[in-house]
């Protein structure tokens, strides 16, 4: 006899147990998705991929690894040279770092321009950028874990940050290497947090992520609540159900993106030095500083707006202070953007304009952050780090002068 799913058989013995039909349904068969998605749409499964495929590739490294300064860099070398496919998980997992910002940036970009964080999805958007400091915490521990000349100076170099806090500064540095300079007390609690606590905490917050999306329900490209608009039988009449339609959609840019992956992994997989950086090839040596310490690519945005302040007194604390604002504003953003309009479809020439001017100062700003700084890029981070905040403070106010366009009813077919 069915259930009240409807469900016979192993199924519904299954159902009467636990909702696997009923969970199915509403986050799959029955969840309906604006049938506008576009490319920018492609990222948020991508991340989910590169997460599943850091969690797998993580746990073979594991069984090969040693986290102890002694073996680290050697058991690496092992793990390259003579574990079987050694050399291809490593490389999965080390691609897959920046594969994951370069997904997550981009997911992000699309928040931005379709106003994806505005009411009712400011949840979603918090998760997400709870998300982003969990993943900046994960990689920069991930880092150390190789042992080479960069992992090990590059640990310094940020670790000695925290004692440019007033007052508990210097203790909490100590506190967190869990010595005087970095060292196998260090590589032990990066390890433990790197392996498994932050992990935890990051397939957590994706969960709450996507449960605060279905209960709220997509954005789109044109930032149309198509929640709003529903036929006789109560579905949205702009949404499509998510399995099959964008199941299927989804593994287009599932194909697309581990074909760029797989050429990354199998011809550059150092990315000329920047996934994988040259001074890591050397192992650890505390007695020698490299020429130049810079962090990998993802982090050199706010590394740039780091250096840009001069130091005060002899105090870098006004740089940390900024480096640190420039992913906190991004908390604030729900309430920062005021206008009606969400998609920058309909958003007047200056939103346009304040948002090209954004980024390109994002990528300078990435681009100074690896290299040397000398007066000239120092007066660029500069600007490009004022042009960074001016985006966020101008927000609250150009409402009052912005011109929008009208916002459908529907969404539009392109
Ligand atoms: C591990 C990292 C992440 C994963 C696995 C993830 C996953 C997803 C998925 C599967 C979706 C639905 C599909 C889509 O809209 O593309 C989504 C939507 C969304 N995500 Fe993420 N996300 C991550 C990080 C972030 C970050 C860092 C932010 C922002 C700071 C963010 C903000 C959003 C927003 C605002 C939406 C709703 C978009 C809309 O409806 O237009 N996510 N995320």
């Amino acid at each position: 006899m069915a259930n009240t799913q409807g469900t016979t058989g192993l199924l519904g013995w299954i159902d009467e147990r636990f909702p696997l039909t009923k969970m199915m349904r509403e986050h799959l068969t029955e969840y309906y998705a604006p049938k506008n998605f576009n490319f920018w749409y492609f990222f948020g499964s991508l991340a989910l991929l590169v997460l599943v495929n850091q969690i797998l590739t993580g746990i073979w490294l594991t069984m090969s690894y040693k986290p102890s300064a002694a073996d680290a860099f050697g058991s690496v070398e092992y793990i390259m040279r003579d574990v079987d496919w050694g050399w291809l998980i490593r490389y999965m997992h080390s691609t897959g770092a920046s594969a994951f910002f370069i997904v997550v940036y981009l997911h992000m970009f699309r928040a931005l321009i379709y106003g994806s964080y505005k009411k009712p999805r400011e949840l979603i958007w918090i998760f997400g950028v709870v998300i982003f400091l969990c993943l900046m915490a994960e990689a920069f521990m991930g880092y150390l874990l190789p042992w080479g000349q960069m992992s090990y100076w590059g640990a310094q170099v940020i670790i000695n940050l925290f004692s440019a806090i007033p007052g508990i500064g210097p203790d909490l540095s100590v506190w967190i290497r869990g010595d005087y300079v970095v060292s196998d007390a260090t590589l032990n609690r990066f390890f433990s947090l790197h392996v498994i606590a932050v992990p935890l905490v990051l397939v957590g917050l994706v969960v709450a992520h996507i449960i605060a999306l279905h209960e709220v329900g997509s954005n789109n490209p044109d930032g149309v609540e198509i929640k709003k608009v529903k036929g006789p039988d109560g579905k949205p009449l702009d949404g499509i159900p998510f399995h099959p339609y964008y199941t299927v959609k989804d593994l287009v840019g599932v194909v697309v993106f581990l074909i760029f992956f797989s050429v990354v992994i199998f011809f550059m997989p150092e990315m000329g030095g920047y996934f994988l950086e040259h001074p890591n090839f050397d192992p650890a040596d505390s007695m020698k500083t490299p020429a130049h310490i810079a962090p990998v690519w993802y982090f050199t945005p706010f590394y740039a707006m780091l250096r840009a302040v001069p130091s005060f007194a002899g105090t870098q604390i006004w740089g940390v202070i900024v480096m640190f604002a420039a992913i906190l504003v991004l908390f604030f953003l729900p309430w920062l953007d005021r206008s009606p309009v969400k998609s920058i479809r309909y958003r007047g020439f200056l939103f346009k304009a304040g948002m090209v001017l954004f980024v390109v100062s994002f990528l300078i700003l990435g681009y100074l952050g690896a290299l040397p700084p000398d007066p000239l890029r120092t007066a660029l981070a500069q600007t490009c780090t004022f042009i960074y905040f001016a985006f966020f403070a101008a927000l609250p106010f150009l409402p009052m002068i912005e011109k929008t366009k009208p916002v459908p009813e529907r969404v539009t077919e392109q």
